[in-house]
C-alpha cells in the first residue's frame, strides 16, 4: 500500500544486517540462536511492509550453502525484493547464488522510487577489515552525473567513521577519506549505510546521514572497549525515503512492543575520537 508524504509517495526500505548464520542451525552465535533471533525479528518487520529489504553483509557465519538458504526462507517471508552485498564473514560465489542482486562484482545501482541505491562491496577475502575500489567511486561519480536531479543512498559492509567501540573499530573501513570526499562534495548523497558494527550508530558527512544498522542476533552496548550484548537481541532499520530526497530512519527490535518503532540513538559528529 503505497504511502504519500508531503512531497508524494514514501518508498519504504527496509536494512537488516549481520544475520551470522550456520549450517548448524542449533550453533550458538555471541551466546544466542541466529535463526530464532532473525525468525523474530523478521515477524517484527514483516508489519511495517517494506518496498524492498536491503541486507549489509555477514549474513552467514561459515558461509555454507545451508545458511545462505535458510536466509533466503526468512527473507522470502517480507514479500519484498531482496538485494544483498557481502560483509567479512560471506564468500562472494555461495552468496551471490542465492541473492542475484548485490554487487557482483562492482557496484550495483537501484531505483527506488525517485531515490538511488548504490550498493558496494567493502570486504576483502581473507580479512577483517575493509576496502573499496577507487574505480567502483568513479563510476558512483558518473551515475549521479547522469541522475543530478535524484537522491542517493550509499551502502557497504565496513563503517567509514570510527562508531566509538574499539572492539569493532580495529576492523573499520581502511583508508575512507575518497568515500567521505565523494560525500562532502556532492550533496545528491543523502545516506550512507553499513553493517558490522553490530549497533546502532549516527552521525553526519556533509549532506548526508551516516548510519549503522544493528545486528539480527547480537549486539553491543555503545562506547565499550569489548563486544558487551546490550540484552536487546536482534534489530533492524526501517527508512522512509520521500520523493523531495528527505529521510526518516528508526529501529525496529525483535522485542519491541508491537507497532512501537524506536527513534535511533545520536552519537555526536563525525569527529568522535575512538
Ligand atoms: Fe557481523
Ligand atoms: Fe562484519
Amino acid at each position: 500500500m503505497a504511502i504519500r508524504g508531503r512531497s508524494g509517495v514514501i518508498f519504504r526500505l527496509l536494512q537488516i544486517s549481520d544475520c551470522h548464520l550456520s549450517a548448524d542451525k542449533a550453533a550458538p552465535y555471541r551466546g544466542r540462536n541466529a535463526d530464532a533471533e532473525l525468525e523474530s525479528l523478521i515477524a517484527r518487520a514483516k508489519a511495517w511492509s517494506p518496498d524492498r529489504v536491503l541486507v549489509t553483509g555477514d549474513l552467514a557465519e561459515d558461509a555454507s550453502e545451508a545458511a545462505y538458504r535458510r536466509l533466503g526462507e526468512f527473507f522470502s517471508r517480507l514479500d519484498a525484493p531482496v538485494c544483498v552485498l557481502p560483509g567479512n564473514h560471506d564468500k562472494d560465489d555461495r552468496c551471490r547464488a542465492h541473492f542475484p542482486e548485490g554487487p557482483w562484482p562492482r557496484p550495483l545501482r537501484i531505483e527506488a522510487g525517485t531515490w538511488r541505491l548504490v550498493l558496494l562491496k567493502s570486504s576483502i577475502a581473507k580479512r577483517v577489515d575493509g576496502a573499496i575500489e577507487l574505480g567502483h567511486l568513479d563510476l558512483i561519480s558518473q551515475w549521479m552525473q547522469a541522475e543530478p536531479e535524484h537522491p542517493f543512498l550509499l551502502a557497504l559492509h565496513h563503517q567509514p567513521v570510527p562508531v566509538g567501540g574499539p572492539w569493532i573499530d580495529r576492523y573499520m573501513l581502511q583508508e575512507p577519506e575518497p568515500l567521505l570526499a565523494l560525500v562532502e562534495s556532492h550533496s545528491q548523497i543523502k545516506a550512507v549505510v553499513w553493517g558490522h558494527v553490530h549497533q546502532a550508530f549516527e552521525a553526519r558527512r556533509g549532506a548526508a546521514r551516516l548510519l549503522s544498522c544493528p545486528s539480527s542476533v547480537a549486539n553491543s552496548l555503545p562506547n565499550v572497549q569489548r563486544f558487551t550484548d546490550d540484552g536487546r537481541g536482534a534489530a533492524c532499520r526501517w527508512f522512509e525515503l520521500h520523493p523531495d530526497g528527505e529521510l526518516a530512519t528508526g529501529l525496529i527490535g525483535a522485542r519491541e512492543e508491537p507497532g512501537r518503532i524506536l527513534r535511533p540513538r545520536t552519537i555526536g559528529d563525525t569527529e568522535v575520537d575512538d
